[in-house]
């Protein structure tokens, strides 16, 4: 008998790793504030499918994925730690950045810690309908060194639910890399309530070049690499192949949830203000996203 993945929160992602793990037979159980089991319907492609997840009952578990907001994943783990086994493998995967190093912090020698960075898109019109919208790709990487070592095919498992994956040595460059895309398609489409589709307009281009400039900047003085014509054409790519789709953060906005704008361009301002750097674009878009949110939003 496999043993189960247990996936935490009912978010987008997780609910699209839950339902391709159920749909090739992996066990996999739910990690949810209400201790019930969840139905749902679950549309990929032309198929539809009714899903029902179990809800965990208790642990120890081994197999952990925390598709958590940035801003919850240091909590939800602390919460996890009594659940876990001593060789427990936590995996992350979220926008942003800011959150390995306090996580290190809390799992034991054995506990394994890795973070998935995925372009597959799901979302759900309603609290019980889960839609994969993008079939994207997924990078993934041993952040400690029990990952690792860690001894069963952790990859292999993985993948069967964010395929196609590719395991790397370090998620650092791939981090900053989605980090580009994220600050500006994120807050763009949540500041003026469209899809990714519309920031291809000539009337964004030079706000756009102007983020991406800055990023440059910071990222460089953080010991990454990039250029500024290479993420604009990575940029335009993500925005043509997700032009039908709304943001995660423009979501949040829409829906009235706190977003990552902390995570994904607070975490550049604040890296900025340690390498004395001026992000005079990022500021404004903060700011002026800022002013249309609740102070718990940001
Ligand atoms: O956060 C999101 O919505 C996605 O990471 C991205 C790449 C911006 C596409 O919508």
């Amino acid at each position: 008998m496999k043993t189960p993945w247990l996936v935490v929160g009912k978010g987008a992602i997780g609910l699209l790793a839950a339902s391709r793990w159920q749909l090739c037979q992996q066990p996999v159980l739910l990690w949810q504030k209400q201790p019930k089991s969840l139905c749902y319907r679950f549309s990929s492609g032309s198929q539809d499918y009714a899903m029902m997840l179990q809800n965990a009952q208790s642990g120890p578990f081994d197999k952990v994925l925390v598709p958590l907001k940035a801003y919850d994943v240091v909590d939800a783990v602390k919460s996890l730690l009594p659940m876990l086994s001593e060789q427990a493998q936590v995996v992350l995967c979220h926008n942003g950045m800011g959150t390995l190093e306090p996580v290190k912090t809390l799992l034991g020698p054995r506990q394994g810690l890795w973070f998935a960075s995925t372009t597959h898109g799901a979302y759900k019109p309603h609290a019980l309908h889960l839609r994969h919208t993008g079939f994207g790709s997924t990078i993934l990487a041993p952040c400690n060194q029990a990952a690792q070592h860690c001894s069963w095919n952790l990859t292999k498992e993985l993948s069967q639910a964010l395929s196609p994956l590719t395991l790397v040595d370090d998620i650092t460059p791939y981090l900053w890399r989605k980090l580009a895309m994220n600050a500006v398609i994120n807050p763009l489409t949540a500041l003026h309530n469209c899809r990714n589709g519309e920031l291809n307009k000539a009337e964004f281009q030079q706000q756009i070049k102007s983020l991406l400039a800055e990023f440059v900047l910071v990222a460089s003085a953080c010991g990454q690499s990039f250029t500024e014509g290479e993420l604009y054409q990575q940029l335009q790519q993500v925005q043509t192949s997700t032009a039908q789709n709304f943001s995660s953060m423009q979501q949040d906005v829409a829906n009235g949830r706190r977003t990552e704008l902390g995570a994904i361009t607070g975490y550049l301002l604040a890296q900025a203000v340690l390498h004395q750097l001026q992000l005079p674009a990022h500021q404004a878009l903060y700011t002026a996203l800022a002013a249309k949110l609740e102070p718990w939003q940001l």
